[in-house]
Parts: C-alpha cells; structure tokens; sequence
C-alpha cells in the first residue's frame, strides 16, 4: 500500500469542516510556515522535487523563483482549477472532499510568494464546489488563518473564487488569466511570462489545485523527507483519476513505484477490466496524451516493466511512449473501437479551439471530418495519410499547445493502430462494434 499525502483523511467524518481537519493536522504547516522566511519555504518546494500536477510537469520551486519582485507591485497566486481534460477529475475530488487542503496550501504558497491576494479560478461546470470552497475560505477566516494580520504574523491575504464559464482552453494559463480579467479567453503569446506579466500585467504563479494541495505536506514533512517519497525525478505522491474500461473507476493517490499492471489489476485500485474482457489500450494522463497499445503499455518497447511515474510513462518518447500529463487514466477494453474514440476526442478539441490560430482551427475540425468519414465507412486510405499531414502541421504552431493536445491523440491512434483505421476503409461497418473481432494481440 502506498503512502498517502493528500488522500489519508479522506472518509474521516467531517473533514470537511475546519474544526475536523485542524483535529487531524490541517493548518499545522501554516502555523510552522509563518515562522519561516520566504526564502526557506522556496528551499523546502525545492528541496521536495514537486512537479507541477496540472499537466506540464513543470518544477514548482523553481516556477516560484522566477516571480519577479518589481517595488510596489502587487503579485498574485492564481489555482488553476479549471480542470477540463477529458478523464480528469481528480482536482474536483480534493476539493469537494478535503477543500481546507487547497486552502493551507494557498496559505502557505502566497505568504512565500509576497503575494495578499489569490484566485481559485473554478471551470463552470463545478457548479456546487464554489460553494464548498467558499465556506472552507470563511471558516478559515474566521478562526484567523486568512484576512488581515493571519495569526499575528503581519501577514495579509484574501481568497477570491472565479467561477469559468466552461473553456477548456481557459485551463491554459494565459487564457485563464485573460478570463480572469473579464475578457475572451484566448491565449497569450509568450513571453513575456506571467512570473513577469500575468494577471493585470503583475507577477503572477498559476498552479494546479493538486500542486498546492502538496504545498503543507511538504512544509510539514521538510522538502527532503518528502522527496525520499516516490522514484528519480517523480518524488512525492500523484493523484490519478481512473476511468473506462475498469472495475474501480475513482481517484487514486500512488508513489510512482507502482507498475501500470498493478494500477489496472490489483484490488487496491482499478481491480481489472469488467466481465473478463481484455485490455486494449490506455490513455494515462488526460485526453491530449498518446494512446498506448497494450503491449506498450505494460512493457516498455525495452521490455522493462512500466510504472505510473514520469519517466517510466515517458520512456521510448511518443514513439513508443506516453506521457503522465494531468493523470486522467482512460483504459480501453477489447470491445472499443480506436478510430471511434479518436474522432470523439478531435470533436472535443475542435469545439475547444479558441479560433485564434489558423493551424488549430482549421486542422481541428478537418482531422474530426477525416475521421468521422472513416468511421462512418466513407473513408480512403490516402484520408490516413492526409489525417497524418494534418496533425503534423498542426503541433508546434500554434499560441499555445492546445493545438499539441489535439494533434497527439491522432498521431499515436495512427501510429499504433493504422490496421484499425485500414480496417474501418475496407470495411463499411465497424467489425469490432458489430461482432466483436479484431486481430490485436491482447494482453
Ligand atoms: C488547453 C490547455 C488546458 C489546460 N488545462 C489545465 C487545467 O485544467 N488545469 C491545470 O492545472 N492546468 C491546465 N493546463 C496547464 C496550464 O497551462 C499550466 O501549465 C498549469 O496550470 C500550471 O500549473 P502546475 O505547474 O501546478 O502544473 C492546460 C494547458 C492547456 C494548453
């Protein structure tokens, strides 16, 4: 069993509260924070190897030292809860069961950071966590861990909520600051960087809701301890909202020592795929990550055993590898069809696309078109091929990589599965819907 940083008090009646969560440790690393310096909390974030847990993977200590330090100008601390990768919902969890979590953590991240002010900007569709969110923020205030002078510290902070109106593309960092200010939602160019210019033109750190979360275990433990958690550069604890395919679907907290075979199959989490049925393939880390055949999935192209860690998932590149993204886990059993499921995610991010480049808005709704005829049994095999073209026009240029996130899916479908796609041309029905036949080798 693997040890629990975020999730251990989850089912603790009333840990919602303030009064249960404080019982069980909650604001100890607050309390121990305000003792600190600025400068020794960023050792400690450093010291602990957090990556960011929204996707990118980004060194959290290091993000925090790039925060420019202008005289007399405000900084923010923006979380990023947006949260609209399709088979991600494991920031939904934490807030909604354990919100005073996120709340010690922004405590602690804005006091390092100089920052009095931080925004959780919620996606829209979260409609009932606001308010969840909202009462742990005046709990918190009124037992004097938020507002003026926190604990006697000199310290000042608020906590404002901002609820997004249903954009995934709002969950890019930029777009999400533009939202934030009250416009559209597109994307910025880069640089400069919100640590320069960020919300209002101020320096800005946006992180994901599990980054924080991490923040007050990390403080509490020391960034070495916490970092002596986990394997090579994948330290601490993930969470992985699990879904598909399986018997178990739920959020998971692991160590990153654990093999993608235990994670499917064992009791502990997954517990295996429904009525006996094979596994196919797996998306590990969100919708905009590579599709893994099987076989890759449990073994690298090395032959060595995979594991649920950074780079484990990664390893063979996008050739022969995956990425562990935002940890949104989708596994497909022998009945799904490929070319199916890649068309309904280029549907989602040709709607997602914001329009504003050229590359994502036209290639996002022709890669959908391309695919929808080949599912429908009207395709070519020169359509696999043009699908190919596209998506390879498509990565790299555009304002930010929501064009990436919808050319990679197709790009491994194709990749790993083009006798599914060959098949779909060759065949007007779907085989595999309509009698259940295929020719991959399962697992
Ligand atoms: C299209 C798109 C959607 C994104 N959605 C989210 C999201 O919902 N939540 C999130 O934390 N990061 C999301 N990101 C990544 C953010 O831009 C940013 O890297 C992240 O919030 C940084 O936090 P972290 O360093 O703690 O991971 C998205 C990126 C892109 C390109």
């Amino acid at each position: 069993m693997s040890q629990k940083l975020l999730l251990k008090n989850i089912g603790v009646e009333g840990i919602k509260t303030f009064e249960v969560f404080k019982k069980y440790g909650g604001y100890s690393a607050v309390d121990k924070a305000l003792k600190m310096s600025s400068d020794e909390i960023l050792e400690e974030v450093k010291a602990s190897g957090l990556k960011g847990r929204g996707g990118a993977g980004f060194p959290t200590g290091m993000k925090w030292s790039f925060l420019a330090k202008p005289e007399g100008v405000p900084r923010y601390l923006v979380v990023n809860a947006d949260e609209s990768e399709p088979g991600t919902f494991k920031d939904r969890y934490l807030m909604e069961y354990i919100p005073h979590i996120l709340i010690e953590g922004i405590i602690i991240s804005s006091y390092c950071l100089g920052a009095n002010t931080s925004y959780i900007y919620i996606r829209g569709e979260y409609s009932w966590i606001p308010d969840i969110l909202e009462h742990a923020i005046q709990e918190a205030k009124a037992n004097g861990y938020l507002g003026k002078n926190i604990k006697n510290s000199g310290y000042d902070l608020e906590i404002y909520i901002q609820r997004g109106a249903g954009a995934y593309v709002c969950g890019e960092e930029t777009a999400l600051l533009e939202s934030l200010e009250g416009r559209r939602g597109n994307p910025r160019l880069k640089p400069p960087f919100p640590a320069v210019k960020g919300l209002y033109q101020c320096p800005t750190v946006v992180n994901n809701v599990e980054t924080i979360s991490n923040i007050g275990a990390i403080i509490n433990l020391t960034g070495a301890e916490y970092a002596k958690l986990g394997t090579g550069k994948s330290l601490g604890t993930k969470l992985i909202s699990a879904c598909g395919n399986i018997n178990k679907p739920g959020v998971y907290e692991i160590d990153f020592n654990l093999s993608v075979e235990e994670f499917i199959y064992s009791e502990e989490y997954c517990g295996g795929i429904p009525n006996g049925k094979k596994l196919k393939a797996c998306i590990p880390g969100g919708a905009s990550v590579p599709i893994l055949p099987a076989k890759l999935l449990l073994k690298t192209a090395n032959g060595d055993t995979r594991y649920m860690n950074y780079e484990s998932l990664a390893d063979g590149g996008f050739i022969s590898g995956t990425a562990m993204g935002s940890g949104g886990f989708i596994v497909l059993d022998e009945d799904q069809c490929v070319v199916r499921h890649t068309m309904t995610l280029a549907r989602f991010f040709n709607h997602e696309s914001c329009g504003q480049c050229t590359p994502c808005r036209e290639g996002t709704g022709w890669m959908y078109r391309i695919l929808k005829k080949i599912e429908e049994g009207r395709g070519t095999t020169e359509d696999i091929d043009l699908l190919w073209d596209i998506q390879t026009k498509i990565e790299g240029n555009t304002i930010c990589p929501l064009g990436d996130a919808a050319s990679w899916p197709v790009a491994a479908a194709i990749r790993h599965f083009r006798d599914e796609f060959e098949w779909h041309i060759n065949n007007p029905e779907c085989l595999i819907k309509n009698y259940g036949i295929s020719n991959y080798e399962y697992v």
